[in-house]
């Protein structure tokens, strides 16, 4: 088979590092998760992979989507036909994963992205590719225009990438254009960015986290209304996210968040409501 080699930005590379922490752990006997899809995209391209070979932060990666599939989950029961974007998504699959066949869904991604992943992914009457910057409000008007709220994003690995103006631009726009958006993104302390040089699978790529956060509570005061629903760490995982864990990981997450707890409480996910419907 011809494989594809895949002409991404700096930034844009990243998103081959979750790709392939899904597809690592599809290959195991008794994985975290399975996604063939990954196995199979990763096959298809012309990158050398081995490089992200042995990275803790492949577990870390995989220990986020098991937590965002399930806040998406979660927003899903409650509204089947509601709308999720996901942003900076890569080719991530966590449609595949959670469709209910009645959500409404938008991929979103700079435009070498969404080329790279139109090659896998094709639109549907529910489901839409959006080749836009996340900065860009437009998509947001786009969003709105053409789908139900209401509105899940999740921005999983893609907000620290950004300059904290951008983000906090993004929370504000967000703020005026989808009130009562829910909005999942992941937080990383500054001690997690400033030690980023030597962190396993960044140091194999160019590029380079820009927004650090030390209390993702602070963020409640960007925009009036908005809370905090929930912030967690990768080792204190939801029980419903917990009891599906194989045994060993289970055993492992609270002796790793004890042994290791200013690292593993620098960085967390989060689960933002904004004020509105
Ligand atoms: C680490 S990858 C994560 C990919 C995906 N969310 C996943 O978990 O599989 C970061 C992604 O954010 C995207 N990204 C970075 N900056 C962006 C921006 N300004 N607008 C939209 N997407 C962006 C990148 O192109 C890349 O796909």
């Amino acid at each position: 088979m011809d494989k594809r080699r895949p002409r991404l930005g700096e930034v844009q590379e990243t998103l081959l590092i979750p790709l392939y922490a899904r597809a690592v752990e599809t290959r195991k006997a008794h994985g975290l998760l399975s996604d063939p899809q990954a196995v199979e995209m990763v096959d298809s391209l012309d990158y050398d992979f081995s490089r992200f070979d042995g990275a803790r932060s492949l577990l870390g990666a995989n220990l986020r989507t098991l937590l965002f599939d399930q806040w998406v989950r979660e927003f899903l029961e409650r509204h089947p036909a509601g709308t999720v974007v996901e942003i900076g998504t890569g080719l991530n699959t966590r449609f595949e994963r959670l469709d209910n066949g009645t959500v409404h869904w938008f991929d979103l991604d700079l435009p070498d992205v969404i080329a790279l992943r139109r090659g896998f992914f094709k639109d549907t009457d529910r489901r839409h590719m959006l080749s836009a910057s996340v900065t860009d409000p437009q998509w947001m008007e786009q969003v709105r225009g053409t789908s139900p709220g209401p509105y899940f994003l999740v921005a999983e690995a893609v907000l620290v990438y950004l300059e904290a103006e951008l983000v906090r631009s993004v929370f504000q726009q967000v703020g005026e254009e989808l009130p009562g958006a829910r909005f999942a993104l992941e937080t990383a302390a500054s001690r997690v960015v400033d030690a980023q040089d030597s962190r396993d699978v960044l140091a194999q790529v160019t590029a380079r986290m820009r927004w650090s956060c030390d209390n993702p509570g602070a963020l409640e005061q960007w925009e009036p209304g908005l809370t905090l629903a929930d912030s967690r760490t990768l080792a204190h995982l939801p029980a419903p996210v917990a009891h599906r864990l194989p045994l060993r990981y289970r055993l492992l997450l609270p002796v790793v968040a004890t042994l290791r707890r200013r690292d593993i409480e620098a960085y967390r996910c989060n689960l933002f409501r904004f004020a509105g419907d």
